[in-house]
């Protein structure tokens, strides 16, 4: 400081008020400038030397200081005559902003009164930093605020003056707010900001700013204030969503009523602004959605059915929208897992439950399709069957298989299966379905007939009445209906040139024998009869068996006398001579007898006899043997009956006479059996006989004569009858024909067919071949024709013969 130093003497304080009112004199001026805040004591000016007045005066004169104040800022030293600083002088207490700052004040003298004037400017000195009225400035400012906006700040004071007061505000960097200053009229400064770029209360909500304000001084001092803006929301932000695409899977099991997914938008608006409420949009109207939103939490549910193998995914378009409609969109994308919940369902493309039992390796018995709703592992099916059985699936097409065979069938093992079909899928747990299929083996004519002996025999008395049953034979055929049908025959062959039929017949469905005639032992013994027992298959298959047939004998014949000869008339006798011994042998009795066995098994006996002394007949041997010696008494004649008889039963006999002559010589006997006689016996029977014979030939000759009238008769009317008639004549079928026409089983089909007309150039008449339609057509337009309809060929027209008989066999 440059300024010169006052001195000051004066202490006292007091009085210095009243004696001020009555100076009458100021005798001088002077100036002193002082800074402000100069400490107690120092010096402010020399005042004994500036007005020229000596110390002593001043002590002299009682020097004192008057100051029109309360505050006594200086004092007066009287001593030296130096004006000090008494009390701390406050620039801005004492002048606020007016400048320059000073005071006066006088010193008064007494002996004699003067009064001198000082005045002393108080220089400022920077003491006084900016200030602030409030340590934070708050504002609020909308987001939406456009750039260029001000906003007017609180002022800085700074009580200091000149270049010590406020100078300027400067402003913390940011990129939001710009400075802009101001100096009013009285010369103070004031600031303002300026919004430069667009705020957004979502990016910062908050800014904090530090305006200082800086005065002049020397060293600067400054002062502080926060600004703090917090920015107001606007609703300039619409939801969003957190992803912009949601992904869920769902299994396709899961309960009505899960939580799916949480979808979620945030809205970065504030308050009720950011209030976010969800949504399905743009669902298709006729597709139902079995999902709901929950339009407050965004929680996804399930409400209706999914099923995987309807929809495998979904795809909902989301929204979000604040209170002002404001929205966001996303995505939700739900994947339906599948679950192995469909069995697989066996159907049969084609199927017809029957197979033929000659079918060869692979034959297709059914074309399976099987179907799974389910995908991928769940929906992979392999069908099986059980591999006991001679069948196989094979696999064609996908989803499809064939059931073929792996082996032969035969129907007569086992003539039906129950295939069961197991479809079973690859899910876990695998689901699986069942299903039977019931194949018939259909017979084919694979076998034969077969008899039940290779041989059969039986046996049968002779002389048996025809039409006797000899014995019943069968065959079985263990093929089915038709091909099992057994007819029976006999085959053709031959006993003493007549067919065998003639001896023998069968009845084709029973295979009962019988005779057809009486047989006889003595002509034949033994048939061999061939029998063929065939099936109604097409063709036919046939076996053969042998039927033996032992015919038996019976006691039917008596023993023939084969020796001695029994003639009508002569007589033959055996000579014995007198001479001859005991157990001569006179004669032997020859028979026979054409039975067999015991039934020809004779023995012989001596019936009668003249003597039955003399002679014995051999039982065994029919010889005749002399038992004792002859004697001349024993008569010339002698007559034996011997009876031969058979050992059957009952036996039969035959009796011989023998005549034996007991002599010597012929003429002996001779003479002695002349006497033997038969004449009257011979004449009377020649005498039946002739009138016998007589009867007999007449009784033939009437018979003749009205047979061949009764014929002739019946021929003229019945080709009378035929001649007129229009009638056709309804083909005539054996008995047997029509019993076992429906049957088949008739291996010789007769079939007659006959065609009548009574207008031969009309007659148009054709006969069927064998296979033909045994359908007669009576056609009543074509007078009188009648049509026989058959296939082919064999058109016979013959029109003189009014009556056609055709047998086919
Ligand atoms: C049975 O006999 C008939 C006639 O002799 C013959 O044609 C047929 O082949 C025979 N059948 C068998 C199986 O031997």
């Amino acid at each position: 400081m440059d300024i010169p130093k006052s001195k000051s003497t004066s202490s006292d304080w007091t009085v210095s008020i009243f004696l001020f009112c009555i100076v009458a004199t100021v005798s001088g001026q002077i100036r002193y400038s002082i800074p402000e805040e100069m400490r107690k004591g120092l010096f402010v000016g020399d005042i004994a030397k500036d007005l020229g007045l000596g110390v002593d005066r001043l002590v002299s004169g009682r020097a004192r200081l008057v100051i029109a104040d309360d505050h006594q800022y200086v004092a007066l030293n009287q001593n030296k005559g130096h004006v000090v600083v008494s009390e701390r002088i406050d620039r801005e207490k004492l002048c606020a902003k007016k400048s320059p700052c000073s005071f006066s004040l006088e010193i008064v003298l007494e002996d004699p009164l003067e009064l001198f004037s000082i005045t002393i400017e108080i220089q400022d000195i920077n003491d006084h930093a900016p200030s602030f009225p409030k340590k934070e400035i708050n504002l609020e400012i909308s987001e939406s605020t456009p750039t260029g906006t001000v906003f007017l700040l609180d002022s800085a004071a700074d009580p200091d003056v000149g270049i010590n007061s406020l100078q300027s505000y400067s402003l913390n960097e940011n990129r939001y707010f710009v400075l802009k200053q101001h100096t009013r009229a009285d010369g103070s400064k004031f600031a303002e900001i300026m919004l430069q770029t667009g705020l957004d209360r979502e990016n910062q909500g908050e800014h904090a700013l530090v305006l200082t304000a800086v005065d002049g001084g020397d060293p600067r001092r400054s002062g502080t204030v926060k600004i703090h803006i917090a920015v107001l929301d606007a609703n300039d932000n619409a939801p969003v969503f957190t992803q912009s695409v949601y992904k869920a899977s769902v299994l396709e099991t899961v309960l009505k009523g899960t939580v799916i997914a949480k979808v979620s938008a945030a809205d970065a608006d504030q308050g009720y602004n950011g209030n976010v409420t969800y949504y399905f949009t743009h669902l298709e109207e006729d597709s139902s959605c079995p999902f709901e939103i929950n339009s407050y939490t965004g929680e996804v549910k399930l409400t209706g059915d999914i099923d995987y193998e309807v929809s495998p995914n979904y795809e909902i378009n989301l929204q979000a929208k604040d209170p002002w409609g404001v929205t966001g969109a996303s995505k939700l994308i739900i994947d339906v897992a599948d679950v192995n919940d469909n069995v697989p369902i066996i159907t049969m493309a084609s199927y017809s439950g029957k197979i033929s039992e000659d079918s060869p390796f692979g034959t297709v018995v059914a074309l399976i399709s099987v179907q799974d709703k389910d995908s991928g592992k769940n929906g992979q099916v392999n069908l099986n069957i059980e591999d006991s059985l001679p069948f196989q699936i094979k696999s064609s097409l996908r989803n499809y298989y064939t059931l073929v065979t792996k082996e032969l069938l035969d129907r007569e093992k086992l003539s039906n299966y129950n295939i069961k079909l197991t479809a079973t899928d690859e899910g876990f747990p695998a689901l699986s379905s069942k299903q039977t299929l019931v194949l018939d083996v259909t017979d084919i004519n694979d076998n034969a007939p077969t008899f039940k002996k290779s041989i059969y025999s039986a046996k049968v008395m002779e002389n048996n009445l025809p039409g006797l049953v000899l014995l019943q034979i069968s065959a079985t055929d263990s093929d089915q209906g038709q091909n099992a049908r057994i007819s029976y025959f006999l085959i053709d062959g031959e006993v003493n040139g007549n067919p065998i039929s003639t001896y023998f017949s069968i009845n084709i469905e029973s295979g009962i024998i019988k005779s057809t005639r009486s047989f006889d032992f003595e002509q034949v013994k033994e048939y061999k009869i061939r029998v063929q027992a065939q099936d109604g298959g097409s063709p036919p298959l046939n076996s053969n068996t042998t039927v033996i047939v032992r015919v038996q004998d019976q006691n039917d014949n008596p023993p023939q006398v084969l020796y001695p000869v029994q003639t009508g008339g002569s007589l033959v006798a055996e000579m014995v001579p007198r001479s001859a011994d005991v157990g001569y042998l006179v004669t032997k009795v020859v028979a026979v007898d054409v039975d067999s066995g015991q039934n020809a098994w004779l023995s012989y006996k001596l019936q009668k006899a003249t003597d039955r002394a003399l002679f014995e007949v051999g039982l065994q041997n029919g010889e005749i043997r002399t038992i004792r010696g002859v004697t001349d008494k024993d008569a010339v004649k002698q007559r034996l009956t011997v009876i031969v008889e058979d050992n059957g039963q009952p036996s039969r006999s035959a009796t011989v006479i023998v005549n034996v002559a007991v002599a010597d010589s012929f003429p002996e006997v001779l003479s002695e059996f002349t006497d033997y006689t038969q004449d009257k016996e011979y004449n009377d029977n020649l005498t039946f006989y002739l009138v016998l014979a007589l009867a007999v030939v007449s009784f033939l000759f009437i018979t003749c004569l009205v047979v061949i009238i009764s014929v002739k008769i019946y021929r003229w009317r019945q080709s009378r009858v035929l001649y007129h008639s229009n009638l056709p004549v309804i083909p005539y079928y054996p008995p047997r024909y029509s019993d076992t026409l429906g049957t088949g089983t008739l291996q010789h089909v007769y079939n007659y067919e006959v065609c009548r007309t009574n207008d031969s150039r009309k007659s148009d008449c054709k006969f069927g071949t064998v296979g033909s339609q045994n359908v007669l057509i009576m056609d009543p337009s074509s007078t009188g024709t009648m049509q026989r309809i058959q296939s082919e060929k064999n058109i016979l027209d013959e029109p003189d013969s009014p009556l056609e008989v055709s047998q086919i066999m």
